[in-house]
């Protein structure tokens, strides 16, 4: 999940904040921007695995700066020993809110008449069997594992725990709110969300935990506190977190895979994990794959398919420049980093034009040319953020980068889609499927 700079204000699949964490806290309104109730009174945020959303189309968003309040005035610090703070970038996973009087209304049965309750009540019956519930168990192995890696390939080792840490816990809080504030509306779908949250806050958890073999946590109630959260239609929140699910799904399988035919490369026992894993992600991008059903609207015109392939680009696009540019972690168990994402990137795009009515071609060999020439102006882009040149030199110098990111993208989303989705509800399976 989770995923601030320039160009791109790529996102993770979302979460909320729980009402225990709202109290005594502020909402700061970006310069110019109003938080409009009921939002301002609560916290939300979306930020999940991977997924992303780029900033300007976006209708109804607003950018909350949340800041926590203590008895005395003071700042608020995070809990001894613990990161209060997240390097924050463009592509870096973030928290999201969004209208939940409107999700109320999503999930109501008597104003939505495409809810298929059958269909949740299944769903609800395979979360609440809780396969993982012993899963996420460690050994002596994690600590041992961890001191051997030094160096650079230590510092992308912490970087990855990290940032995969801040997307679970993100989609933990976007659910636990979702099954908070639906438990009057639609009990079923409320109890679903907060079986979600229970997996995510099991997967962050199992993450933090892995990032004290390393001498370093992160406190995620500072960060719940003190973070800023972006706001997102409920529409935007579902499309969004449906393809983060999935393309987890694809890289913690993809990674699992790889290394079960290269177990010399495993130099973390934490990889070990994502078979099972996996699979929580799989279950959820299903269910929201479902809700997404609920609204048929939102899958058949041609807005639809607009809004369809704008999710599936700036998904894939953040995943992309984020691994590219953080190459050493996957080189370092035995990955090369750009077929990786491709076979992530295409097996996701075939999962979602099972549902979405149009996707990307990203099988065209002139998709990935444009990934990568995005790579090599995220580069030129960072350097120029570096240098030590005046502010008005350094401006000057990134117009015809921004230009380039921006053409970059445009020609990405304008080539030909392939069409696809259906709106009709395949029978909930819960067995394993790869
Ligand atoms: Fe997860
Ligand atoms: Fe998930």
């Amino acid at each position: 999940m989770a995923t601030s700079c320039s160009l791109l204000s790529l996102t993770s699949a979302g979460a909320l904040a729980p009402a225990a964490f709202c109290q005594g806290v502020r909402l700061r309104p970006r310069a110019g921007r109003q938080c409009t109730p009921p939002h301002a009174n609560r916290l939300h945020s979306s930020g999940s695995s991977f997924c992303a959303a780029f900033s300007l189309p976006l209708s109804r968003r607003d950018d909350v700066t949340v800041m926590s309040a203590t008895a005395d005035g003071a700042a608020p610090q995070p809990r001894k020993g613990a990161k209060g703070h997240i390097d924050e970038t463009l592509l870096t996973p973030r928290f999201y809110t969004t209208n939940f009087d409107e999700m109320e209304r999503l999930f109501n049965e008597e104003l939505n008449p495409h809810l298929k309750q059958e269909e949740f009540v299944a769903m609800l019956q395979e979360m609440a069997a809780d396969y993982n519930q012993r899963h996420f168990v460690r050994g002596a192995e994690f600590r041992s594992a961890a001191e051997k890696l030094q160096g650079a390939t230590r510092k992308f080792f912490v970087e990855f725990l990290e940032r995969s840490c801040t997307a679970e816990f993100s989609g933990f809080l976007l659910f636990k709110e979702l099954g908070r504030r639906l438990k009057k509306t639609n009990p079923v779908i409320a109890e679903i969300f907060t079986l979600m949250s229970r997996d995510e806050a099991r997967h962050a958890g199992f993450l933090n935990k892995a990032l004290t073999d390393f001498d370093l946590s992160l406190d995620l109630g500072f960060l719940t506190k003190n973070r800023k959260y972006t706001f997102f239609k409920p529409k935007y929140i579902l499309y969004a977190t449906y393809l983060s699910e999935k393309i987890g799904y694809w890289r913690y399988i993809t990674i699992y895979r790889f290394l079960k035919d290269h177990p010399d490369r495993v130099l973390y026992p934490i990889f070990g994990k994502f078979e099972a894993w996996c699979q929580d992600e799989n279950r959820h991008g299903d269910f929201l794959a479902a809700v997404l059903k609920s609204t048929p609207q939102d899958l058949k015109d041609w807005r639809a398919k607009l809004w369809s392939r704008f999710f599936c680009l700036t998904v894939y696009v953040t995943m992309y420049l984020n691994d590219v540019s953080r190459t050493t972690f996957y080189e370092s168990i035995g990955l090369n980093t750009k077929q990786y994402d491709m076979h992530v990137i295409i097996e996701t795009n075939k999962t979602a034009a099972r549902l979405f009515p149009a996707v990307l071609d990203v099988e065209n060999p002139k998709f990935q040319a444009g990934l990568d020439r995005l790579c090599d102006l995220n580069t030129r882009l960072k350097a120029a953020q570096k240098s030590g040149d005046p502010k008005w030199l350094r401006n000057l110098k990134l117009v015809p980068v921004v230009a380039g990111i921006a053409a970059e993208i445009l020609g990405l989303y304008m080539m030909p889609a392939v069409e696809a989705g259906s709106t009709d509800i395949a029978p909930f399976e819960p067995q394993l499927m790869y």
